[in-house]
């Protein structure tokens, strides 16, 4: 097996104009999950298959559920709002997969048996206290490894409706409390700060949930009616936006390039990078704009650009940028100007801790960058960077994430970068490496 990647040549001209991108990683496991206390056969299409799903696929089929792969197309069938089939010595391995674990737990807060949650190495470093929390208060017992994974849970009373405020700005947090009510009797009342809204979109649009939302200055009030059934349901998932960001910043980097990134989710609770790169003077455009069950898609088409500006963003684009928050500080090193970003304590808190990374892969780059306070940073930026260094990326917890963004680094600033753990980027995009080498990158 390969040890690393190497990548010492930019990419030159795309020999396609159009790409298309791997399924929505994180409409993808609220599919499986969702399906699997459905009543009946659902299916997916273009379901990502990759290892944060295929742990969610694992998880299910372990707790009695029928999962099957025709093509194209996944088929789970559900059953029931309490039909998992708990039982002794339970272990459920979420792998790599925050969303998996946490929205997990909410499906298991019905079980009389003790259940296992692991994950691995950076899983295992990942906060569960932000989850514990509010289900403890559902009723659930709850023993972890310092508010960290393993854990194991188990109910011994009747689940009650809770009211909380939830202030991370977590769409794992609201998801599993929302889960969590659909199995208890009565009107569970969540006030959170904004973030992906995938969940509240499904429970409106697929499950028609007696669900209220109601938007006020800083916060979200969401009433959940527990106890509906979910009737099964087909779902056609579109391209990941985290996804195309690679590609979009790939473009937007590179020379006299246009790119066609088609069927898209630009769900605007996800599109942050997007107003961001806009903010910075980058030429993106969507076509082909339609409503698919609540979610907006479309393709997305972007240009190189020559001059782009700073940036001193508002921590209000955050949680909608939330996964892109690397590329974007690549994408800072080649402005003009000093750009200053805010709060982003929560990406320290992601696969790998990100914040801490960006600053030390735009350092190894040359780049001067510096922390701030409230958890911030500062990037000096240069319209004319271009790299000839040697730089080597290893240790960082296999975070898919970084080894996507150093490769873009590499293509499109130049250097000759060495990254190790090749295969990280199957966590959540699996033809990565095959889509850039078909546009025309070298990867050895
Ligand atoms: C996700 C929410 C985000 C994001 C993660 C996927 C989801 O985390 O970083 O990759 O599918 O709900 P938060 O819970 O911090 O919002």
């Amino acid at each position: 097996m390969k040890r690393f990647i190497s990548i010492n040549k930019k990419i030159n001209f795309f020999r396609k104009k159009e790409i298309f991108i791997d399924g929505d990683k994180s409409l993808s496991i609220r599919f499986v999950l969702l399906s699997s206390i459905s009543d009946g056969k659902c299916s997916a299409i273009n379901l990502l298959k990759s290892e944060d799903v295929l742990s969610a696929i694992k998880c299910v089929k372990k707790l009695g559920i029928k999962t099957k792969f025709k093509k194209n197309k996944c088929e789970i069938t559900g059953k029931g709002l309490s039909g998992l089939k708990y039982k002794k010595n339970l272990i459920l391995n979420a792998g790599n997969s925050g969303t998996t674990a946490r929205l997990l737990c909410s499906l298991l807060v019905d079980s009389n048996f003790k259940i296992k949650i692991i994950g691995d190495q950076s899983l295992e470093k990942r906060d569960m206290k932000r989850i514990i929390e509010p289900l403890k208060k559902f009723g659930v017992n709850f023993k972890s490894n310092y508010g960290k994974l393993p854990l194991s849970l188990w109910r011994t009373k009747s689940l009650k409706p809770i009211s909380y405020t939830e202030d991370l700005g977590s769409a794992q947090c609201k998801s599993a409390i929302m889960i969590a009510a659909l199995k208890t009797r009565g009107e569970t009342k969540l006030k959170c700060l904004p973030s992906r809204n995938h969940t509240e979109l499904m429970f409106k649009n697929i499950f028609k949930i007696p669900i209220k939302i109601k938007k006020k200055k800083k916060f979200e009030h969401i009433t959940i009616k527990g106890q509906k059934r979910l009737k099964a349901f087909n779902y056609n998932i579109p391209g990941d936006i985290s996804s195309a960001s690679f590609f979009i910043v790939l473009t937007l980097l590179s020379k006299n390039k246009t790119l066609k990134i088609k069927n898209t989710n630009l769900n605007n609770s996800r599109t942050g990078i997007i107003k961001i790169l806009k903010m910075m003077g980058a030429k993106i455009k969507f076509s082909k704009l339609s409503t698919y069950k609540g979610e907006k898609i479309g393709d997305i088409i972007i240009q190189s650009a020559n001059k782009l500006k700073a940036v001193n963003l508002s921590y209000k684009l955050n949680s909608s940028a939330i996964d892109e928050f690397l590329l974007i500080f690549l994408v800072a090193c080649r402005c003009r100007g000093i750009s200053t970003f805010n709060n982003l304590s929560e990406l320290n808190k992601k696969e790998s801790k990100r914040l801490d990374w960006g600053i030390k892969i735009l350092t190894l780059m040359g780049v001067k960058v510096k922390k701030i306070k409230n958890n911030g940073i500062k990037i000096w930026g240069n319209e004319k960077l271009s790299l000839n260094k040697k730089i080597v990326i290893k240790d960082y917890l296999k975070d898919h994430r970084i080894l996507m963004m150093s490769i873009v680094a590499g293509l499109t600033l130049g250097g000759r970068w060495k990254i190790y753990d090749p295969e990280s980027y199957k966590t959540s995009f699996p033809s990565f490496i095959k889509t850039l080498k078909n546009l025309g990158a070298i990867i050895k």
